[in-house]
């Protein structure tokens, strides 16, 4: 058996991630902002809310299947935007998107991308292919971006709006994260070590595809990236400019606060992903599962509710679902996959999750995820501060979601 069927859960992909990857790189995956803090509350966070299974239900026929944002999906699924996944592994933006049509799920480009949208059209034609924008200062290249995307027929525009300068990462800082990886002697043993990783670096043209020649000279890091291409001023009238010129529907994603949701909705989005870039932005700030309910209720059904950061199990996928989301993105889990096999590694880890999320729609008594609703989440007792909640139905709560579908 190869070690990516042994793998039994996503922290197994995120081990043998760690061993293929020189330190340098999977510091830059797995790392986040400033104490990552927020990096452990996405995940721990989903334990505020338990599950509860209802009993004497016939589960012997079960279904995944789902609408993500107007189009059919087999499972509520989405692979999220990521700089430099070609990084990871040669041709990792191509391995991802084809792993993801193979699984009928939808897969999200991101602007930072090593191979191009372009690249990424023409090797993977089919899918359901959404495009990520982040707002440029240069609003000529913004819309050059955007009728690139069109004209390479993807689907949705995603517009991630919590990255108006880059959150400060110190994992990154202390690597010395560039692209090109600047040799350092620290840099240059650490890749020697991980020869594997290193040929394919070599087959690569590892650079940010969408920008040949607009980008920085040089080796590049991340923020220096960011500050100099993009818009710290760009506010919702740019949003709301962008939602005009894209044909297709419009997501706004790293949205944590209610009133912000409403505005994304009433500027005609149509969908609202609620997410703190996975920490990586703004250390300190909500999880994303502890935002959700009121964002839920904010937007009341008025455009789809999509969670993002921490997911790592099919549990977290339907405390999602009982809060009011109709689908999940995942960004880490999937990179682990991806640096541990190209595209069959992306596989596994759809593959895993999808495993999870039957078993546990079968055990939670249920037959059809878009049928689980705020019935199956209670509250836990708030372990990390040791105060003994009741457990409660959210919906006995003031203030509960209000679900956007399915009840
Ligand atoms: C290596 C890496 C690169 C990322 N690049 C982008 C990006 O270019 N655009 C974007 O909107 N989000 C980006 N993100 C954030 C992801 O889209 C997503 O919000 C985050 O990974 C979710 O948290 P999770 O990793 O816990 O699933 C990146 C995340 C990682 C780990």
């Amino acid at each position: 058996m190869s070690k990516l069927a042994r793998a039994a859960s996503i922290e197994d992909l995120r081990q043998l991630a760690r061993k293929r990857l020189p330190r340098v790189v999977f510091d830059f995956i797995d790392g986040a902002a400033g104490n990552e803090r927020t990096l452990r509350e996405n995940q721990q966070c989903f334990a505020d809310w338990q599950l509860m299974p209802r009993v004497g239900v016939d589960v012997s026929d079960r279904s995944l299947a789902t609408r993500i944002v107007g189009h059919d999906a087999k499972l509520p699924l989405i692979l999220a935007p990521t700089g430099l996944a070609g990084m990871f592994y040669p041709g990792g933006e191509m391995a991802a998107a084809s792993a993801a049509e193979a699984a009928g799920i939808p897969y999200c480009l991101s602007t930072n991308s090593v191979a191009s949208i372009e690249e990424v059209a023409a090797a993977v034609p089919g899918g359901d292919r959404w495009f990520q924008l982040y707002i440029m200062k240069d609003r000529g290249l913004t819309d050059a971006l955007l009728e690139r995307a069109a004209r390479s027929g993807y689907r949705v525009l995603c517009v991630t709006v919590d990255l108006p300068i880059q959150g400060k990462r110190d994992r990154d800082v202390r690597n010395s994260f560039t692209v090109p990886l600047r040799p350092r002697p620290g840099t240059i043993l650490d890749v020697a070590s991980h020869p594997r990783w290193l040929i394919g670096l070599l087959r690569s043209n590892v650079r940010f595809g969408n920008f040949v020649g607009s980008e920085p000279e040089g080796f590049t890091s991340i923020a220096k990236l960011v500050g100099t291409l993009f818009d710290p001023s760009a506010n919702w009238d740019d949003i709301a400019r962008i939602r005009e010129k894209w044909k297709g529907p419009v997501v706004v994603k790293g949205v944590l606060h209610p009133d912000d949701a409403r505005r994304a909705v009433e500027i005609g989005c149509d969908g609202v992903i609620v997410s703190n870039h996975g920490g990586r932005q703004l250390d300190q700030v909500p999880a994303s599962v502890t935002a959700l309910p009121a964002i839920a209720e904010a937007v009341g059904g008025r455009a789809e509710v999509i969670l993002d950061s921490g997911v790592r199990r099919g549990t977290d996928i339907l405390v999602a679902r009982a809060l009011g989301a109709s689908a999940c993105m995942i960004g880490r889990a999937f990179l682990w996959g991806l640096a541990s096999g190209g595209q069959a590694g992306v596989t596994r880890t759809i593959d895993i999750l999808r495993d999870e999320l039957d078993n546990a729609l079968a055990l939670l008594g249920q037959r059809r995820f878009v049928d689980v609703g705020h019935q199956s989440a209670i509250r836990s007792h708030d372990h990390r501060h040791g105060v003994p909640r009741q457990a409660e139905n959210v919906n006995a709560e003031p203030g509960r979601p209000r679900l956007a579908s399915g009840g």
